[in-house]
């Protein structure tokens, strides 16, 4: 089943989309499946290395970051339904239209940006959110909503397989881009994490700046067979949030981006609304837990669009203890 024809029979509570919400969404795979084009195109148009400007949070703009977000702003901007778009690439929301419609979507347009010039997987992460006031102008802070209010998160993974992983708040589904037909085909339903699990994902080369409850929980995976865990864990880290949390999304797992002294007025790397939120809701849809430490991140009231949050997700059991051990 195609994408469009998916959108288009899917019921949540009972409830078929509405129209505007699947123009919505046909729009932003229409966007991905042409940024999956021009990623797989690379150093052939001069898409690889830096745009040589930096964005709101300080961070170097790669050219495929300022490309990834220009392509889905152009992708979205005729969508009457949508009302305004927000950014990691931009420090402000912008409107859509009149500004008047009945949604709001955030993103992160090109996520592991490290992994661009390496030829390794990469994606877009998306969150889409009612703004609280329909057939008013837009404000910014529509858009500072908890993640447990997002009517749809999903991401792009753009790697092998260009792969276009969503929910509607009633299960994970996953989409494979056909470059021949260049269509979405829907090709696994009702994705499960296992509770528990015996991978995990992190940066190791943290580990000294870590918090105790982290710095113990890692040690007791690394002890293997013998230690408290008493069996032994594999490890993974990709540098890209999209790929290290699909992977954990296919296989079970942890993945963890926690806070750390380095910047320790900073609750974390990740971003509250465009990384973290979308993704914990896939999580939490697939059956796992997504938490920064002690608490639900989708139970968070972000206050600012840009916002930093640590990051646990995945496998139940894990999240869990992992939650134990920083209540301790
Ligand atoms: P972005 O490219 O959107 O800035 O995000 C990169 C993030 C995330 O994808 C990944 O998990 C993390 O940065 C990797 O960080 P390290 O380079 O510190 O491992
Ligand atoms: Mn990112
Ligand atoms: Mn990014």
């Amino acid at each position: 089943m195609n994408f469009k024809s998916y959108l288009a029979t899917l019921r949540v509570q009972d409830q078929a989309l509405p129209e505007g919400l699947q123009e919505l969404l046909l729009a932003l795979s229409h966007a991905c499946s042409g940024l999956s084009q021009a990623v797989a195109q690379g150093p052939l148009i001069g898409l690889l290395g830096s745009a040589g400007t930096g964005n709101v949070q300080g961070e170097v703009q790669q050219k495929l970051d300022v490309i990834a977000n220009d392509t889905l702003i152009a992708g979205l901007s005729g969508c009457s339904a949508l009302a305004g778009i927000a950014s990691e690439e931009m420090e402000l929301p912008i409107p859509v239209g009149s500004g008047e419609g009945s949604y709001l979507v955030l993103f992160d347009p090109l996520d592991g940006s490290s992994n661009i010039d390496v030829n390794v997987s990469i994606g877009t992460i998306f969150s889409i959110l009612k703004k609280p006031i329909p057939n008013a102008p837009l404000e910014p802070n529509d858009f500072l909503q908890a993640g447990s209010q997002q009517v749809a998160a999903g991401y792009v993974v753009y790697g092998p397989q260009t792969t276009l992983v969503m929910s509607l708040g009633a299960g994970v589904d996953l989409f494979t881009l056909d470059p021949i037909t260049d269509q979405f085909m829907l090709t696994k339903e009702s994705i499960r994490i296992p509770q528990a699990a015996k991978e995990f994902a992190i940066n190791m080369s943290n580990s000294r700046h870590w918090a105790k409850p982290v710095q113990r929980y890692i040690e007791e995976c690394l002890a293997g067979v013998t230690g408290v865990r008493q069996k032994d864990f594999n490890m993974r880290w990709i540098a890209s949030m999209v790929a290290d949390v699909h992977r954990v999304l296919m296989r079970g797992g942890v993945f963890m981006y926690p806070w750390d002294q380095r910047e320790p007025n900073k609750p974390g790397k990740l971003r509250l609304m465009y990384e973290a939120n979308p993704m914990g809701f896939l999580v939490e849809q697939a059956g796992g837990q997504a938490i920064d430490g002690k608490q639900r991140i989708l139970e968070i009231k972000p206050t600012t669009l840009h916002q930093r949050v640590s990051v646990m997700l995945g496998a139940g059991e894990e999240i869990e203890r992992l939650r134990t051990y920083h209540l301790a």
